[in-house]
């Protein structure tokens, strides 16, 4: 497979789209020998906490922490990255490597967010000048000759339409939508997708999915409340398809609610039974891609 970029939305905040992307970069890279980059975009650094923060001591753990502020201090994260863009704009020379890819595992690697992502919207930086960059930036990266070649990108974005997320939408290859079996959930897909189809540029246009997350299973099996909404969301994704003319495909996926997915993250471990779950769901994606 040539090298895939997947971007995790919602515009919704606490669908789970930090706890599938942790999820499918970890199943992955341990269950394939996919090379797999994960990469934080969120200034609310959930993922960055996941992965660096120790749960006993509320701290960031030693190996972690001693690589973040080394890269905080040569100012060699993805927010310098973004800074020294902003001013060379397409031929800016920025030394990505291990000082700004951090390396969880052996196959699977990640670049941290910082907080300065917050002020983004605010700092200068404008639509036009950002939305090139995370090309710029993963081009850099595939290209360099001290990195290994990463079969897989995975984004996790903020739940607002940030510059960092238009920049990531103009040039990934998929969309990845987690919603959730209630009321809101069918509602902010609508919204999601409407508004995608009009911020995204250049086309063609990505590949979206949408997924159930968070799904009630009682004796084995999907509650009726969760399958009215999977009919529901499958309706709206074929509906938004064909006004739009762009190809939204609603997944037969889904994720249960696990009350101990957290302290599982935490952990480092997911119980089997997810495992399945998120490794059907990387199936069907990656069925999705290769088309
Ligand atoms: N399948 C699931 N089952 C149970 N809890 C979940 C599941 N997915 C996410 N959560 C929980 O929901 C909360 C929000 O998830 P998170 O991944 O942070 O959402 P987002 O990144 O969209 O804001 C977290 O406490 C997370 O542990
Ligand atoms: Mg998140």
């Amino acid at each position: 497979m040539s090298p895939k970029s997947i971007a995790v939305i919602n515009f919704k905040g606490g669908v789970g789209k930090t706890t599938v992307t942790w999820s499918l970069g970890n199943i992955i890279s341990q269950n394939t020998d996919l090379e797999v980059l994960m990469l934080d975009l969120d200034p609310q650094m959930s993922l960055t906490e996941a992965i660096g923060l120790n749960e006993n001591t509320g701290h960031l753990d030693d190996k972690f922490g001693k690589w973040y502020e080394k890269s905080l201090k040569h100012r060699l994260t993805i927010y310098d990255a973004l800074e020294v863009f902003k001013k060379a704009g397409q031929n800016f020379k920025f030394p990505v490597g291990f000082d700004t890819i951090y390396q969880v595992d052996e196959q699977l690697h990640f670049v941290p967010s910082v907080e300065e992502l917050y002020w983004l919207d605010l700092d200068g930086f404008e639509g036009k000048s950002v939305k090139d960059f995370i090309r710029q930036f993963i081009g850099k990266i595939a290209n360099s000759a001290n990195l290994p070649k990463y079969d897989l990108m995975l984004f996790d974005c903020s739940p607002s339409f940030s510059l960092l997320t238009y920049s990531v939408l103009s040039c990934c290859d998929l969309i990845l939508i987690p919603v959730n079996p209630d009321y809101f959930g069918s509602r902010g897909l609508s919204l999601v997708l409407n508004s995608l189809q009009k911020r995204i540029e250049p086309y063609p246009f990505p590949k979206i999915a949408v997924f159930m997350n968070k799904a009630k299973i009682y004796g084995g099996l999907l509650t009726n409340e969760v399958q009215f909404y999977m009919r529901e969301v499958k309706r709206l994704c074929a509906e938004i398809s064909k006004d739009n003319n762009i190809e939204v495909r609603f997944l037969e996926s889904t994720i249960r609610e696990s009350v101990g997915l957290k302290r599982a993250i935490n952990e480092g471990e997911l119980p089997r039974e997810l495992v399945r779950e998120f490794e059907q769901l990387w199936r069907e994606c990656e069925e999705y891609l290769k088309k």
